[in-house]
């Protein structure tokens, strides 16, 4: 019988989820790693696959989760998070972050375990103060496109505040903005992936709008740095992890140009609906309780990363997780 303290970390073939494992046997947890793979990819967990404390169970968390023994940490960061996943599977990111999120708090409850949710800026949506603080309640369209994440991790922190006020459960919640690193995936649709695989490519880089648009980008050591002192802490409310260092698309995509010096240029496509215009996190509040704030900067963290996707093989350039149906939705929504 193994005396490390176990965590279950959901989402743990993903981008953040499998950094989360990393980190936690660094730490010298045992950790039980499920993912249902709908977004995820084993290979960014595969080195893991030797170690004693870490096994992996391939499961759905919106199904009843049995974890047998003693359990003393959930990490939940099961969710399809970028907007050609979600907009492609809408009924399994509101089902992920709402059904999953039930049965990882009803666990969380059973076994006497703390559990940190991975809620998003996107809570706040198109938002109309800037930057934005936790105090923020947000601009969302429930209905428009991208109303099945935001209302779905909305949903997620209001159970996930019901199950600490109600059954005394020990929560916390991350809200986290745009982070990039290894093990995204190429064509997941984010601005990152996209710019280097186009840039890769020798294509140009398409920027939506006329680029004026901000964004931040927080490196993931950085981010992973902040969910652990979270986990840690005795903060219950939740709490903003980003980098607020803000960039227009259009500086950002002349940056990725530069790094990747394939020689080509950006060019301008219609801004899809509800894509917010202005996206920076007020991370005072980790600064005071959790003493953290990233330290690797924009230049840093890219170098590392355009390392990571040059290294990828051929396949990956092209590869592509859902079909030509979900593509159709995509275009309906302007992508
Ligand atoms: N990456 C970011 O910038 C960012 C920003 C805000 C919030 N988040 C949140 O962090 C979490 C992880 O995001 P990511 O960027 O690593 O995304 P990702 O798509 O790389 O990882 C999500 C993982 O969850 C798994 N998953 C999805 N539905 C599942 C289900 N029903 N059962 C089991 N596993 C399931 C996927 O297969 C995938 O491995 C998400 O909750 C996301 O909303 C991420």
């Amino acid at each position: 019988m193994s005396t490390k303290k176990k965590v279950l970390i959901t989402g743990a073939a993903g981008f953040l989820g499998s950094h989360l494992c990393d980190r936690m046997i660094k730490e010298g947890y045992y950790v039980i790693a499920m993912d249902n793979l709908i977004t995820g990819d084993l290979r960014n967990i595969e080195h893991l696959f030797k170690l004693p404390n870490f096994e992996f169970y391939h499961h759905d968390v919106t199904k009843y989760i049995h974890i047998p023994g003693e359990l003393h940490y959930i990490m939940h960061f099961a969710s399809p998070a970028s907007p050609i996943d979600y907009l492609k599977i809408p009924i399994q990111t509101l089902k992920v972050s709402s059904l999953g999120t039930h049965n990882v708090l009803g666990l969380a409850r059973a076994k006497k375990a703390r559990i940190i949710v991975a809620s998003t800026s996107e809570v706040y949506g198109d938002p109309l103060v800037h930057p934005q603080n936790e105090d923020y309640w947000g601009n969302v369209n429930p209905v428009g496109p991208r109303g099945c994440y935001d209302e779905a991790k909305r949903f997620q922190e209001a159970i996930t505040m019901a199950y600490h006020n109600v059954h005394d459960v020990e929560t916390r919640i991350v809200r986290i903005f745009n982070t990039y690193g290894p093990r995204m995936r190429l064509n997941d649709g984010r601005v990152l992936p996209t710019f280097i695989g186009q840039a890769l490519r020798g294509e140009d880089l398409t920027a939506f709008g006329d680029g004026s648009q901000t964004r931040s980008f927080c490196y993931v050591d950085d981010l992973v740095e902040g969910i652990y002192r979270l986990l840690l802490s005795d903060h219950h409310l939740p709490v903003n992890c980003g980098n607020p260092t803000e960039i227009t698309i259009k500086q950002f995509a002349e940056e990725i140009i530069k790094l990747v010096g394939t020689g080509t240029k950006v060019i301008f496509k219609p801004l899809p609906m509800d894509d917010p215009k202005q996206r920076q996190p007020d991370i005072t509040k980790a600064r005071e309780i959790l003493k953290w704030e990233p330290k690797i900067s924009r230049a840093e963290g890219l170098k590392i990363t355009y390392e990571y996707f040059k290294s990828l093989p051929e396949y990956d350039m092209t590869f592509r997780k859902f079909g030509t149906q979900e593509d159709e939705i995509m275009k309906k929504a302007g992508y």
